[in-house]
């Protein structure tokens, strides 16, 4: 079976680097049998996380939902806010914890700088959420690695296809071990706690 691959896009911007980063991905993951869907979140305007509201009736947070419900891996796209990845993309990952668990999870950002901190405040969120991650992610400086045609500097998209390469290959496996574990109903593992 394809593994489901669903890239969230940070950005608010309209033409937002990282957003045409994560669309290069994601159809590079297509190109290794991946099933592929993006969330841009700039569309849906999600409302802003609310813990006494729990079951806020919401357009964009229902689609939201299912397409996080349908993945089996994810591709999280962010601009570098201050070092950080955007309040936009946050808030997503607040609506969210056990939906990550036993999925794995690649970043990109766009930054003018390499992202790095970026990259690694969404690995400790899902890594929170029990989610797992590739150990290294992609950064794009938009106005010096995309040139005017719109094609990306080749060390990036080099870096980009391996990338997305591996997060088909590394998440399937990862996703079909975890729903073996599931079904088999063994207690010792990693994803009993995760059993209804
Ligand atoms: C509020 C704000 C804060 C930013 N902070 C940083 C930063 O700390 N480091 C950096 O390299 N770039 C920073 N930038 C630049 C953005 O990361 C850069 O423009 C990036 O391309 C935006 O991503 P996008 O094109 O996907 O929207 C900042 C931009 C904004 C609007």
């Amino acid at each position: 079976m394809a593994i489901r691959l669903l890239g969230v896009c940070g950005s608010m911007r309209a033409n937002s680097y990282s957003s045409r980063l994560a669309t290069i991905a994601l159809a590079e993951a297509s190109k290794h049998g991946a099933e592929t869907r993006l969330l841009e979140l700039s569309a849906i305007d999600l409302p802003t996380y609310n813990p006494d509201n729990e079951s806020m009736d919401h357009i964009g947070l229902r689609a939201a939902t299912e397409a996080v419900n349908w993945a089996d891996a994810f591709l999280l796209a962010s601009p570098d806010y201050h070092g950080s990845m955007s309040g936009a993309m946050k808030n997503f990952l607040d609506f969210y914890w056990a939906e990550f668990a036993g999925k794995l999870f690649a970043y990109i950002c766009a930054s003018h700088e390499k992202g790095l901190t970026v990259m690694e405040q969404m690995r400790t969120s899902v890594r929170q959420c029990y989610g797992w991650s590739l150990p290294y992610g992609v950064s794009v400086y938009g106005e010096k690695d995309f040139d005017s045609s719109g094609q990306l500097v080749s060390h990036v998209d080099r870096r980009l296809r391996m990338l997305s390469r591996d997060l088909v290959v590394y998440g399937a496996l990862i996703r079909g071990q975890f729903q073996a574990d599931l079904a088999e109903g063994a207690t010792e593992t990693f994803a009993a706690r995760y059993r209804t």
